[in-house]
């Protein structure tokens, strides 16, 4: 697949390992001014660059994968393959977390509820 689009594997996935490099927890701290969407991506950057060299790929990669909620759009066919992943990877830990929420639940009263409320 990597040779049919002509991609850049080795860029693609250091920037993939790399995209969510920042080192607090956004849920109980921002230690830069801005909304964690909008400033983790240069943050990451900012870290990667302190221990690898970054191309231009990698960066695109890293800066643009919260799109579209973040501020910027990739540009590289490596990074729309990156935040697509990143989507797929969100979604999954999300339905896996409402699903294991759900396990526990006593969901049989509802689904009745909503069986004879639809009927
Ligand atoms: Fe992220």
């Amino acid at each position: 697949m990597s040779k049919r689009f002509d991609l850049n594997v080795q860029d693609a996935v250091r920037g993939a390992l790399l995209h969510d490099l920042y080192h607090y927890d956004w849920r109980t701290e921002q230690p830069v001014a801005g909304r964690h969407v909008n400033v983790h991506p240069n943050q990451a950057l900012e870290n990667a660059r302190k221990i690898t060299e970054v191309s231009d790929v990698m960066a695109d990669c890293i800066v643009n994968h919260m799109w579209p909620m973040g501020e910027g759009k990739p540009q590289s066919k490596e990074a729309w393959i990156v935040q697509a992943s990143d989507k797929l990877c969100a979604l999954l830990e999300i339905t896996t977390q409402i699903a294991h929420k759900a396990a526990h639940l006593n969901l049989a009263p509802m689904m009745v509820g909503i069986l004879l409320f639809v009927k």
